[in-house]
């Protein structure tokens, strides 16, 4: 006979409180498996908005939990439709027969037990773990609620746990502001919130969606990539978090426009560019991607320039400009050679890595026999003469 658990939530996003508890749990019960199951709709919840598709919530949550002895269930997500847990654990009941369940609620939801559709039956089924903080003082009413409801009592137990202090409205909150959420969510949760475009404002949303429409499917993970490693850059680097990742979502919108339909934009746009510019094809989705951006969501003059001159680099780049060029080198898809020893390198300085980006980019264009941008070379003598002053420094 094996011991499972089901834990059951929202999960709008699973942070780490849900998975320091998962672990503990598996632990604490001596669990042979626990399976957690993400809600369609919660009950307590319905009418309020959405912050994920159940799809989103169902993927944080197997990101989250790569255990052996977790499992992710989208029983309910499959079901749609108000969730109930009665349905869930009927359902698991008969999957597991002779198998022995349980299932974990908090204090706040114990407190509600007796409210839950069918709970008798529920009890009939597995028995009821019920959570407390280990550092209450007294034991959060436990003790008074199991003396009311002495049926309830009779299938349950007791567990105390210290939880992280966070819940999913706080992070949802920091999402939405662009603050350091490393230590509330996992860092695969983190990345994938950030490059699905989750639980931020409505503008960033339709930017998001637009791209979506602009770009090809590889081009688009491309863009969302290099504005979450834009957004990691700017925490690093006291830069502006939310502009970064602005920058990045936005900075190929024009990539997939041909010759022929970039200098139409150029012309239509009254946009300037140089012959050179004009001539190379490489050059152009910098170009009408920062007027495309200015013209449609006027982002502001620094994201728009971060743009202009994310592939050509310039002199006396400002940090939002370098942060874009440096992350456009070193997001998660690129896999160049080298790419590690980039990412290593942004780690410990921006202009180290820029040197490397614009030695490895004029090296390319000169070994193909291709013309090189003065911008790209003034630049690259800049943060070279930089970087070696500072070396004399030493
Ligand atoms: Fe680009
Ligand atoms: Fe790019």
């Amino acid at each position: 006979m094996k011991r499972i658990g089901l834990f059951g939530g929202s999960f709008d996003p699973i942070h780490t409180g849900h998975v320091r508890l998962a672990r503990f749990l598996v632990d604490a019960l001596a669990l042979d498996r626990l399976i957690v199951v993400p809600a369609a709709v919660s009950p307590f919840k319905t009418g309020a908005p959405a912050g994920a598709s159940d799809a989103d919530r169902l993927e944080l949550c197997r990101l989250a939990l790569p255990d052996e002895k977790i499992e992710v269930s989208d029983i309910e997500i499959e079901k749609g439709g108000v969730s109930y847990w009665i349905d869930t654990v009927r359902a698991f009941a008969s999957q597991y027969p002779g198998d022995e369940l349980c299932f974990v609620v908090g204090e706040d939801q114990l407190l509600q037990f007796h409210k839950w559709r069918d709970y008798r039956e529920i009890l009939s089924f597995a028995t009821l773990v019920a959570v407390r903080r280990e550092t209450d003082e007294g034991d959060g009413g436990f003790a008074a609620y199991f003396a009311a409801h002495p049926e309830i009592a009779a299938r349950s137990k007791a567990l105390a746990f210290e939880p992280f202090p966070v819940s999913s409205t706080e992070v949802r909150a920091a999402v939405g502001a662009f603050a350091d959420v490393s230590a509330l969510v996992p860092p695969a949760v983190e990345t994938a919130i950030y490059r699905r475009g989750l639980y931020l404002d409505d503008e960033i949303v339709r930017m998001i969606a637009d791209v979506k429409s602009r770009l090809s499917e590889f081009r688009f993970f491309h863009s969302m990539c290099v504005a979450d490693a834009a957004r990691r850059l700017a925490l690093r680097y006291c830069g502006d978090p939310k502009s970064a990742y602005i920058a990045g979502v936005l900075h190929d919108a024009t990539k997939e426009l041909s010759r022929k339909e970039g200098l139409a934009y150029m012309d239509g746009h009254g946009v300037c560019a140089t012959d050179m510019e004009r001539r190379l094809k490489k050059l152009h989705h910098a170009i009408t991607g920062a007027d495309y951006a200015k013209r449609v969501y006027d982002p502001g003059d620094e994201i728009v320039s971060a743009i202009r001159y994310h592939t050509t680099g310039k002199t006396d780049m400002t940090p939002l400009e370098k942060i874009l060029f440096v992350a456009d080198f070193i997001s998660d898809d690129r896999d160049y050679p080298g790419a590690d020893g980039m990412r290593r390198r942004a780690e410990g300085s921006l202009e180290l890595c820029m040197e490397e980006g614009l030695r490895f980019t004029i090296e390319d264009l000169a070994k193909e026999g291709r013309p090189i941008h003065p911008d790209t070379v003034a630049c690259y003598n800049q943060v070279l003469l930089q970087t070696i002053r500072k070396e004399q420094e030493l």
